[in-house]
């Protein structure tokens, strides 16, 4: 495990990289999962699971509705940050920093690379607004697809965002409580790296 480590780690990108594969290997599912926490202008805070698509040197990636809570919140106020929990690995990860906008194309790409289901799904929910019935949004899938026998559109709404990190925090169970908790911090072209008490 740990293919690069914690220890001598100088690219927490890098680092991610390694502990996700880990994680990817002994999860059982969902080794991608992460809550999302957002905040609205006034800081209150609101908190959900997603899926991190993609993982690069501009940051964490994920796609949503720009019209669900946290869509709404993150266009008043881009400050968010995640937290990664493997529990197989006893291992935490946690990002603070701020959130922007993949360009369209990449999530036109992504979009379409999913399941014909998945996006009619995409199309038929008004995510986190009120829904009458179950009935009712089956009913919406089962239209949407009459009305769009070959390539869903993406609908605008449904966008990928990226959350650029100023920290990342990894966190390593450790015996008797002791445990390793390593802080990389922006500054400005490179990383700090301090360890914390656990
Ligand atoms: C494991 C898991 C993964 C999820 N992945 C996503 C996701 O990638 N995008 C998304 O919009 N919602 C995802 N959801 C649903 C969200 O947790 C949430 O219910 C939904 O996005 C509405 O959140 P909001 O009202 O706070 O905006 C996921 C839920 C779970 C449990």
């Amino acid at each position: 495990m740990d293919g690069i480590g914690m220890e001598t780690a100088v690219d927490p990108i890098a680092l991610f990289g390694a502990w996700l594969k880990d994680a990817r290997a002994s999860e059982p599912n969902d080794a991608t999962a992460v809550a999302l926490a957002t905040a609205t202008r006034d800081g209150a805070p609101s908190v959900r699971m997603v899926l991190m698509k993609q993982v690069d040197q501009r940051g964490f990636s994920f796609y949503t509705n720009a019209e669900s809570q946290k869509g709404l919140e993150l266009a008043e106020n881009p400050h968010a940050a995640m937290c990664f929990h493997w529990k197989s690995l006893r291992r935490q990860v946690r990002i603070t920093g701020t959130v922007t906008e993949l360009p369209g194309a990449e999530a036109d790409d992504y979009f379409h690379s999913r399941s014909r289901l998945s996006q009619l799904g995409a199309l038929a929910s008004q995510q986190s607004r009120v829904l009458a019935s179950r009935e009712l949004l089956v009913a919406r899938v089962e239209k949407l697809e009459e009305v769009f026998p070959g390539e869903v559109p993406r609908p605008d709404y449904w966008r990928g965002y990226v959350l650029r990190p100023e920290r990342i925090e990894f966190w390593k169970d450790g015996a008797g409580r002791l445990h390793d908790r390593i802080l990389f911090s922006r500054s400005e072209d490179s990383w700090r790296k301090e360890r914390l008490f656990p």
